[in-house]
């Protein structure tokens, strides 16, 4: 297993479509354990294969706590039923600490294949049905900035560019820092 670096917008991987999954062999079992190692590191509640710049119809979610791991893996998902509206608090691993109010359906049905290539049909609201709609947005090259209203999007797109450039910033003096610290030792 191996961590994968996480793509930040506006990465192509994020806004292109994936393609289906046809082979549930070693490979795909290496991407799914890279993946979900990936994701607790990074304590994320969901993770698209788009996110790792791999373009296939996978994503993984927990939306369990610590302590009660509730770790799901859908490949080639589908949403066949979905009803009713929620507003949801989202943030994305892909826009590092930008969170913003999302309208999604309150319930969904999703169809989907796990590793061995069974298919799955699940019911889900809440945390767990807010997160399967936007990890498939993830696999569709829709980020969580596309739901939203046009002045909503283009406000928090401009926050994100403020805080990106902090941390862009950051990373800078702390490179600085280090190569001080080399020169004096
Ligand atoms: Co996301």
């Amino acid at each position: 297993m191996a961590l994968r670096t996480i793509v930040t917008y506006p990465h192509k991987a994020l806004t292109t479509p994936a393609l289906p999954v046809v082979a549930f062999d070693t490979a795909l079992h290496a991407l799914l354990d890279d993946m979900v190692e990936t994701m607790y590191a990074s304590n994320g509640v969901g993770l698209a294969a788009n996110q790792i710049d791999v373009l296939q119809r996978v994503y993984v979610i927990d939306a369990g706590g610590e302590d009660d791991r509730q770790l799901i893996e859908f490949i080639n998902p589908e949403i066949i039923e979905k009803s009713g509206t929620i507003t949801w608090d989202e943030g994305c691993l892909s826009f590092p600490e930008l969170y913003e109010k999302v309208k999604r359906a309150r319930h969904v049905t999703v169809r989907f294949q796990n590793r061995s290539g069974a298919f799955k049909e699940l019911d889900a609201t809440d945390l767990l049905g807010v997160a399967i709609q936007h990890e498939l947005d993830h696999i569709d090259g829709i980020c969580f900035i596309d739901r939203m209203g046009p002045i909503k999007r283009k406000t928090a797109l401009k926050e994100y560019q403020r805080m990106m450039q902090v941390r862009r910033q950051e990373a800078r003096d702390h490179a600085r820092e280090l190569a001080a610290g080399q020169e004096q030792a």
